[in-house]
């Protein structure tokens, strides 16, 4: 029989709040939170007093204490618990996606050596079990494709803003009260929470260790009225999509991205703050996972069933990752993409591959064809500070043979 366990919770919001709660209202499994760490002292806390503690070492040095829930906002104090409470021979659940993906390698490595385990279904769309799904059942398979809807709050928006017509400030201020957003909604919507989480997914479903900074993530800041205007007289939606693709049998290419998405896709009818995660297996097919990526409850049940995971002995096995034959990671690729642009030298910053559509306005112009992806990474910033906006047109992810082949001459004519 497994045993009662006993939490050290660090952090009492949103998703804190949602443990508390969901732990309270379970029937099937019983844990103790028996302290919980927080920072600020002023707010008013719906727990007894007793239960409170500012001081993180009064959990880390607690013998009774076997697991430590980490759900704080800071990243970097989340890093400094996190490998203290392993090192302490404590096993660890987090939802932080952040700290997650800036430190993927150190936490793989105090996982080994200290011989305990850390779990972070939640860090990870909420409440779909996306993580255990691939870490179990998809261990052995190889996978050509993830993708999906990784952000609840960008999802959120996009639903309230073009089909209910709420303008983006309403839309935003309400995913806050609902509790989907991050502290710093820049996060949501520029994409950066949905590429720390596809990072996550990376290791699990490729065995693939990346930076956050290796990876393109743009967002819909800058998402215009004609934009809208483009996908709905199209009929697409518009949605923030990470792709995490097979683009050879040893290459991997990650990144996020607004995409136009057809009615006959698994996407199309995931809104507000609903995710949806598709996994291609080489020989399994597709497999669509949907539900609620975000939000008090939803994400402290995915915490919840981590704990009660552990008590059962669960450990992460990293299979993809542990045989050493981890892919390479690359952004030579090139994506179909429609790019609206004010000015035709934007534009020349860009090689285009193919051009399928050309529109030349007095207010905008637009083009859909196919850009190299490093070329658009390294032209994030300027997209962003001159308002131009690039979506996905479909799925496609090709090795970009031109630079490929100049790689290759390249290094022929090193030899
Ligand atoms: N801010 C995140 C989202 C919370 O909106 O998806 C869940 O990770």
């Amino acid at each position: 029989m497994s045993k009662k366990l006993k939490i050290g919770l660090f952090g009492f919001g949103c998703v804190g709040q949602g443990l508390h709660y969901v732990l309270n209202n379970s029937t099937g499994f019983k844990a103790d939170i028996v302290k919980i760490a927080v920072k600020n002292r002023e707010k008013k806390r719906t727990v007894a007093a007793d239960l409170i503690t500012y001081d993180k070492w009064e959990i880390l040095n607690n013998p009774e204490i076997d697991v430590v829930v980490e759900l704080i906002d800071d990243a970097d104090e989340a890093f400094n618990i996190v490998s203290e409470a392993l090192k302490r021979g404590k096993h660890v659940v987090t939802a932080n996606k952040k700290l997650l993906a800036e430190h993927l390698e150190e936490l793989y490595k105090l996982q080994q050596e200290n011989n305990v385990s850390l779990l972070y279904e939640a860090s990870a769309c909420g409440s779909i079990p996306i993580i255990r799904t691939l870490e179990e059942y998809f261990d052995n398979e190889e996978l050509v494709k993830v993708s999906g809807i990784f952000n609840g709050t960008s999802n959120y928006i996009l639903t309230k803003t073009i089909s209910e017509k709420l303008t983006y400030g309403e839309a935003l201020k309400q995913a806050q009260d609902k509790g989907f957003a991050e502290t710093d909604p820049t996060n949501d919507v520029e994409g950066f929470d949905p590429k720390f989480k596809a990072i996550i997914i990376a290791l699990h479903a490729f065995g693939l260790i990346i930076k956050p900074e290796q990876v393109l993530n743009l967002g819909v800041t800058t998402l215009h009225e004609n934009d809208i205007k483009y996908a709905s007289e199209k009929g697409y939606k518009i949605k923030l999509t990470p792709i995490i693709q097979r683009v050879e049998e040893n290459k991997i290419s990650v990144f996020v991205a607004p995409r136009f998405v057809k009615a006959n896709n698994h996407l199309f009818n995931v809104d507000n703050e609903f995710n949806g995660v598709i996994v291609e297996g080489k020989f399994s097919g597709e497999q669509f996972l949907q539900g609620k990526g975000a939000g008090s409850y939803p994400t402290g049940a995915a915490v919840l069933s981590d704990i009660s995971a552990l008590s059962h002995g669960c450990k992460y096995e990293f299979k993809k990752y542990a045989q050493k034959k981890s892919p390479e990671f690359t952004n030579e690729v090139l994506l179909h993409v429609y790019f609206r642009y004010n000015k035709v030298e934007e534009l020349k910053r860009f090689e285009l591959a193919e051009v399928n559509e050309k529109y030349t306005g007095t207010e905008y112009n637009y083009v859909v064809g196919k850009l190299n992806l490093q070329q658009i990474l390294n032209n994030r910033e300027f997209i962003l500070k001159n308002n131009l906006f690039l979506s996905l047109v479909d799925e496609t992810v090709e090795l970009d043979q031109k630079v490929n082949k100049q790689i290759v001459s390249k290094e022929l004519e090193l030899v």
